[in-house]
């Protein structure tokens, strides 16, 4: 990492199943910065799972919860940040997400469905064909993750610590 950069914060952005949070867990760790994962706040400031959330409120209501945590989660330095999947779809959130560096997790997506496979706990996901959804959100979204300020290709067999080490040095 360059001198120029210590305590900026790094927010991960990416797919469901792309590994943002166990790769923010080890760059906080390599870096000495804290983690922090929206989608976890949310949960604990709504003290509802993401999948609830969804249900009671529906989508638009989460994004404004999610901009809300993320507006609170850039005043502070030295974080590296997991972001929800869907972050980069409202274009406020990329004023706040400028406020660092942004690394975008590209997982193929024949990974992220072998890893979601069995998930029950991202709403977007339930009563769909799961790959053909993923394309989809995928194909919907690829142009907003491309305007990250690093792009990570991360290969199936990569660790997380691997990983975190190869953002580490690239930035
Ligand atoms: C979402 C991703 C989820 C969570 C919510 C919506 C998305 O976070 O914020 O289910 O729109 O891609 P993860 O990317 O951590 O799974």
């Amino acid at each position: 990492m360059s001198s120029l950069l210590k305590g900026v914060n790094l927010y991960l952005i990416g797919m469901m199943g792309a590994g943002k949070t166990t790769v923010g867990q080890e760059i906080a760790r390599k870096l000495g910065y804290r983690f922090v994962d929206t989608d976890a706040v949310i949960a604990q400031f709504t003290q509802k799972s993401i999948n609830q959330l969804f249900a009671e409120v529906g989508e638009g209501e989460f994004r404004q919860i999610e901009s809300k945590i993320l507006a609170e989660v850039c005043a502070y330095t030295n974080l590296a940040i997991a972001t929800g999947g869907g972050i980069v779809t409202q274009q406020k959130n990329w004023s706040y997400l400028r406020h660092g560096l942004i690394v975008w997790l590209d997982v193929p997506t024949d990974v992220l469905y072998q890893r979601l496979a069995e998930d029950n706990t991202r709403p977007l996901l339930q009563n769909a064909d799961l790959l053909t959804k993923l394309q989809l959100i995928l194909q919907e979204r690829r142009s907003l993750y491309k305007q990250a300020d690093l792009h990570i290709s991360v290969s199936a067999n990569e660790t997380a610590s691997q990983i975190a080490a190869r953002i580490i040095s690239e930035i």
